[in-house]
């Protein structure tokens, strides 16, 4: 069964969307161990509940990035992870740290990349006036939010959305795409052409925007 590790940061939604899918047999992975930057994380807390590994690892008690970067090597390697998924991750990874996991490090955003990269990206969306945003599941490469895409849903921005209430919306999709997209790892699928990521056997194109999803 694939291993993968998890780094959060915060609330942890899209960790609990992986433990419930595992938990009901759908996402056929094993979260090896999660990883927090910050102490205070709510994920933390549903690692426990869920009798999750978790570590808490902070930046501030190493004397470089180099160095806090390396601790979380060590410890996915030692737990055996095969994927690393950022899930609401707030830190950049160095091209040092990615190499460790060559094409396997995803992470989830929460608009239609390359539109509204880096924060409070669902805020960018209201504020830009764009009538549909949504997120994406790409994979992780030295650019912030550039590497090449697996998986997108598209939800629209209604006149009197404000950030929250975007952000809600498209959280209900990232609680879907994410799983999915591990699980198609987790299937052997994913194969990548440069900036071309091929899943063997899905369905794409579909109408009216949203990815056929396989169950999620
Ligand atoms: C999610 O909306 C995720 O897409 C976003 O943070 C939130 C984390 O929620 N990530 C980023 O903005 C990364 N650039 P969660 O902790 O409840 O999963």
């Amino acid at each position: 069964m694939l291993r993968i590790g998890v780094l959060v940061s915060g609330r942890g939604s899209n960790l609990q969307a992986l433990i419930d899918n595992v938990e009901a047999g759908k996402l056929k992975a094993r979260i090896a161990l999660v990883i927090s930057d910050n102490p205070e994380a709510q994920a933390i807390k549903r690692c426990q509940k869920h009798g999750v590994p978790c570590k808490v690892l902070r930046r501030e008690d190493f004397p470089s990035k180099k160095a806090f970067e390396e601790e979380m090597v060590r410890a996915l390697k030692e737990a055996g992870v095969e994927l690393v998924v950022l899930a609401g991750f707030m830190r950049i990874l160095s091209k040092h740290f990615i190499e460790h996991f060559p094409e396997r490090v995803i992470n989830v955003h929460p608009s239609l990349l390359p539109s509204f990269k880096g924060l409070e990206a669902q805020r960018q969306a209201v504020e830009y006036g764009a009538r549909f945003s949504g997120c994406t599941v790409h994979l992780v490469d030295e650019t912030v939010d550039g590497g090449p895409v697996i998986v997108q849903a598209v939800v629209p921005v209604l006149p009197e959305d404000t950030a929250e209430s975007l952000a809600e919306r498209i959280l209900k999709w990232e609680h879907r795409i994410l799983p999915q997209a591990v699980q198609w790892f987790a299937e052997g699928r994913v194969s990548v052409e440069g900036r071309k990521v091929l899943v063997e056997g899905a369905r794409y194109g579909t109408l009216p925007v949203n990815p056929e999803l396989e169950g999620f």
